[in-house]
């Protein structure tokens, strides 16, 4: 069977961390979309051009060059032929990325782009429109969430370990005002598509939420759902 797979879900949710396994399994390429959001965020925050400024946003995001690549089944990001891997997993790119995926320009160049990888190749794609927008036909969907404060801390724990200042209760906050901003931006909003299988991970371990998604996959394939 051919393998697209469609996770979606808020931040910190773990989808990231689950579809690199899954993809694994699967021997599919993970596409990590949010990186995408996040290359044209450092792209606007290195030229100094603020979140609200959406005519600029619209008329200069066509000069950030995002394309990627995958190294021993890791996604690499190139913005403009640089390798922005190690500068996207701050919380300041994360919250300017979900600022400008408001804005149409932004999300219709990068959905094109995600389309374009996901006929070339099966597919373990992750992010907030997958199933409702980018892969509207994918073979098996998934809303991954949990509870903010679970989330918060999984967030808090990552940056910790990478040495990173952090205070929890900040990251919660902005955790919950990145949620109601992609919940309720107008243009592709984060929902449940209405044919994705909730799966709520705030009590399950990152093994469990795996084999919960495989099974799912072996359903289909079985013609069970
Ligand atoms: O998954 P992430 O935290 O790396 O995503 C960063 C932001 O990018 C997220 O808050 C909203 C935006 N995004 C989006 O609008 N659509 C996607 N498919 C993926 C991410």
């Amino acid at each position: 069977m051919g393998c697209n797979i469609a996770i979606d879900g808020p931040a910190g949710a773990g989808k990231s961390t689950i579809a690199k396994k899954i993809a694994k399994e699967k021997h599919c390429i993970y596409v990590d979309t949010g990186a995408m959001y996040r290359a044209m965020g450092l792209y606007f925050l290195r030229n100094g051009i603020s979140a609200g400024d959406e005519r600029q946003i619209s008329e200069k995001c066509g000069e950030a060059d995002i394309t990627i690549s995958h190294v021993d089944g890791e996604q690499v990001v190139f913005l403009n032929g640089e390798d922005v891997g190690g500068f996207l997993r701050t919380e300041e790119v994360g919250n300017m990325a979900s600022s400008i995926s408001v804005y149409p320009e932004v999300r219709k160049k990068l959905v094109e782009l995600q389309q374009r990888l996901a006929k070339q190749t099966d597919v373990v794609m992750d992010g907030r429109d997958i199933g409702t927008c980018v892969l509207p036909d994918a073979d098996v969907k998934v809303y991954l969430t949990a509870g903010s404060g679970v989330r918060a801390k999984r967030r808090y724990e990552e940056l910790a370990a990478k040495g990173e200042a952090c205070d929890l209760e900040q990251i919660e906050k902005d955790i919950i005002e990145r949620d109601r901003r992609d919940m309720n931006r107008e243009i592709s909003p984060l929902r449940q598509a209405d044919d994705a299988v909730l799966v709520d991970s705030s009590d399950m371990s990152i093994d469990e939420v795996v084999e919960r998604i495989l099974s799912l996959c072996r359903e289909k394939e079985h013609g069970r759902i």
